[in-house]
């Protein structure tokens, strides 16, 4: 990378200077904001100062407390490497091949969908009702259908030292990535994973059954940021026609993994709460208590919705 690098790859500048070693990090980060405003990054200062640190292995606080402390050639190339990337449009957390979710580090792979800070929705729901069902410190079952990267199964399993789940996937490389979190998060010993199709083949009876589904609307695929359509598998984000295919599929065998008295806790995108929550009614799921139901994420928009068997 280093000799990559001396061979004149200086390809961020700042001032009309080009960035090399033992430029000050104040100079890095203004250079690396700038060229990515440029490129359309829609966060350039938040990513150039989250790269800087993630490649040279820095703390916020020491970013801000060192401004001028020089970059060493070794991180100037590191740097460079992981900057040329976010240029591309890849995302950070590929890069950097981690993502925080709900305060904890998950691992990301391409197999799985890079976690988003919307999802800490539905976490929030479930929490909700777990604390309103009194069940914090019982041994609940928790069931994650499409777990990805683990992120809402392990968040919840790390959140309820009591609770085990099982994760489904029709992704190996997916279950593998989760497995993987479940291990590094220390949760392993109380979550299982299946590749499954959905429900087919699952057995049980679960407390809370959790879905983030695919759920975009296919003819809306090819309008996604690059980020997204370029680094994040298909597979979960292809919402069908109108974006509810995977509902239609998952909703009416719910009630058949469900305890008595349990909860499914959906995923949804902006406008589609109403036909979820129609479908989780017809399919005989009460939704009486509306603060428990819908949830709304940071933007308003109604993220999670929850039905109880
Ligand atoms: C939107 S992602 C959610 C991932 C993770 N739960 C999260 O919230 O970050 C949807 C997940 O559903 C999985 N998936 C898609 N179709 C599936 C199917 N037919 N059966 C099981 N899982 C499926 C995808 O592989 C993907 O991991």
């Amino acid at each position: 990378m280093l000799e990559r690098y001396n061979q004149g790859r200086m390809i961020f500048s700042h001032g009309g200077v080009a960035l090399g070693p033992d430029a000050p990090l104040k100079d890095w980060q203004a250079g690396l904001t700038q060229a990515f405003a440029a490129a359309g990054v829609r966060t350039p200062q938040i990513d150039a100062r989250l790269l800087l640190m993630g490649a040279i292995g820095l703390s916020h606080g020491q970013i801000i407390m060192n401004p001028m402390r020089p970059v060493t050639a070794e991180e100037a190339a590191a740097v460079t490497a992981c900057g040329e990337r976010r240029l591309a449009r890849e995302p950070l957390s590929r890069i950097l091949g981690y993502r925080e979710f709900y305060g904890r580090r998950f691992g990301l792979t391409p197999a799985a969908l890079d976690p988003r800070p919307d999802t800490e929705t539905v976490v929030e729901a479930a929490l909700a009702i777990v604390k309103s069902e009194g069940w914090e410190e019982a041994p609940i079952q928790i069931l994650d259908l499409g777990v990805g990267s683990g992120a809402i199964l392990l968040t919840l399993l790390a959140e309820l030292p009591q609770a085990s789940g099982l994760g489904v996937d029709v992704s190996p490389s997916a279950l593998n990535n989760a497995q993987a979190n479940a291990e590094k998060l220390e949760v392993s010993g109380r979550a299982n994973f299946q590749r499954s199709d959905w429900l087919q083949g699952v057995a049980g009876s679960f407390h809370i059954v959790i879905s983030n589904p695919p759920y975009i609307a296919t003819p809306d695929l090819a309008g996604l940021a690059p980020e997204v359509s370029a680094y994040d598998p298909k597979i979960a984000l292809d919402g069908g026609e109108d974006g509810l295919t995977a509902y239609r599929k998952i909703i009416p065998g719910l009630k058949s993994v469900l305890a008595p008295g349990g909860w499914a806790v959906l995923e949804v995108g902006q406008h589609q709460s109403s036909p979820v929550a129609q479908l989780l009614q017809i399919n005989g799921f009460a939704m009486d208590d509306r603060d428990l139901c819908i949830k709304e994420d940071l933007y308003g928009i109604e993220r999670a919705i929850s039905g109880k068997a």
